[in-house]
């Protein structure tokens, strides 16, 4: 396993569409340790690919001594309303607070390609949806009315 590099806002990698992935296979698995390895490192909740610089459809999340790896995620069912903070590893020292459905079910393939579904709520939904985003180049500030910018 190795970390790789997080790349922040001002890359154009991050707006564009992640594609899907068709072999489950040991690049694959490599690709998903490292993001595991460097999201443990950054002390991130969650880690997509195009932040690592690699548009495939995946993202990994740990959160409340869970751990999972998403692969092809489709949002199939959402319910709700929820208001909180969020941040991005992509976007280093921004909260906002952001509104997102309350509950989330998606459906997805683990790392060998099997079938897997999950209904997440509150925050946890909150990491499925910001990371989804992550896939199809929305960033969470792309949600607020007044962007912040960075020096
Ligand atoms: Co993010």
């Amino acid at each position: 396993m190795a970390t790789r590099k997080i790349i922040t806002q001002e890359n154009e990698i991050l707006r564009k569409i992640s594609k899907p992935i068709k072999n489950f296979d040991e690049d694959l698995w490599e690709l998903l340790d490292d993001m595991k390895e460097t999201l443990e490192k950054s002390n991130g909740v969650g880690l997509a690919c195009p932040q690592v610089g690699v548009l495939k459809r995946a993202f990994v999340i740990s959160l409340n001594n869970a751990y999972f790896e998403v692969i092809n995620p489709k949002i199939v069912k959402t319910s709700g309303k929820n208001v909180a903070q969020e941040g991005c590893l992509s976007i280093p020292n921004v909260y906002e607070e952001i509104e997102r459905p309350n509950v989330v079910t998606i459906d997805f393939e683990d790392r060998y390609g099997n079938p897997m579904s999950i209904t997440a709520t509150d925050f946890m939904a909150r990491a499925f949806c910001h990371e989804n985003d992550h896939l199809n180049g929305i960033l969470f500030i792309d949600y607020l009315k007044n962007k912040p910018f960075k020096k």
